[in-house]
């Protein structure tokens, strides 16, 4: 395993395992490396001859007043997981060499698609993630690219991005890894207390009520919406910041689920903010 902190060198290495007919698969993190992220790294192993890993806590993704010093960085640990989990490269630059002076260049998509729930609770978030994406394609160089279905919006800005502007990237995505109660694994979940985090079942809970009320033949959004709602609130402490039904390819809000569609939610608990998502099928009945 390699570390590599130069974008030239990255860059350089990638071109030369593209020279060599070498398949590169990527996986973008922001460090703080969990099982979630062990997930994609295996899968991005299966895909491809070359596993790159970034982890870089990207500031143009952070608002004003989002503290970004209290991200976690746990870089030794890491490296760990990535060695362990097959990587062969870890891309680790430091935010001088990912935004040197005069950096000028920032990647903006329709605000249909950044500005709702997630992008209106952190004005300015997609954009630094679509930058640092595009950025980090054009080091990385690689032909696949794995993203977990856990940050559904980020992963449909991604598709958006490569779509729109033809990179000739596969973008693959994981589904939510989950805890065994099913809490959807996050870098954040380390900052609840142990009573909170007890308390935070209630997150994936109302992804499932959801998903039962259509089961039970439920197809009107706000109702669906509403037996979520109903979940969050028997937790006192927890209080969502949105519960969305969105078409999971433009975030367009559903009315009627008569196709397949996306609950998303954001819930905040003990001054963390938990985002959860599942997807609502409607031909499925419970038996
Ligand atoms: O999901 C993340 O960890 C980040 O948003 C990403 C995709 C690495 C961009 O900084």
């Amino acid at each position: 395993m390699v570390v590599f902190s130069s974008a030239l060198a990255m860059q350089a290495q990638a071109i030369a395992h593209r020279a060599a007919g070498k398949t590169i698969g990527f996986v973008p993190t922001m460090g703080a490396l969990h099982s979630g992220h062990a997930a994609l790294i295996k899968e991005a192993r299966r895909r491809s001859d070359v596993v790159v890993v970034s982890i870089f806590v990207n500031p143009a993704q952070f608002g004003k007043n989002e503290d970004l010093t209290k991200y976690p960085r746990t870089f030794d640990d890491d490296v760990d997981l990535c060695t362990s989990c097959g990587a062969d490269i870890v891309f680790a630059p430091t935010v001088d060499e990912m935004y040197p002076d005069g950096f000028a260049t920032t990647v903006s998509l329709d605000r249909r698609l950044t500005g709702v729930l997630e992008g209106e609770h952190r004005p300015g978030h997609f954009d630094g993630v679509a930058t640092v994406v595009a950025l980090l394609f054009g080091v990385v160089q690689p032909h696949s690219a794995v993203f977990g279905e856990k940050d559904f919006q980020q992963l449909t800005v991604v598709r958006r991005l490569v779509r729109d502007l033809k990179m000739p990237v596969d973008i693959i995505a994981m589904p939510v890894i989950r805890d065994v109660d099913s809490l959807a694994l996050s870098s954040r979940n380390r900052f609840l207390s142990a009573v909170d985090r007890s308390r935070a079942v209630v997150v994936p809970k109302a992804v499932q009520a959801a998903q039962d009320a259509l089961q039970d033949g439920e197809h009107d959004a706000a109702r669906i919406i509403a037996a979520a709602q109903r979940m969050i609130d028997s937790e006192p402490a927890a209080a969502a910041d949105y519960i969305a039904i969105v078409d999971p390819h433009t975030f367009a809000p559903v009315t009627v689920v008569d196709k397949t569609a996306r609950i998303v939610l954001t819930v905040r608990l003990g001054g963390v903010r938990l985002l959860d998502n599942g997807p609502l099928f409607p031909g499925l009945r419970r038996a």
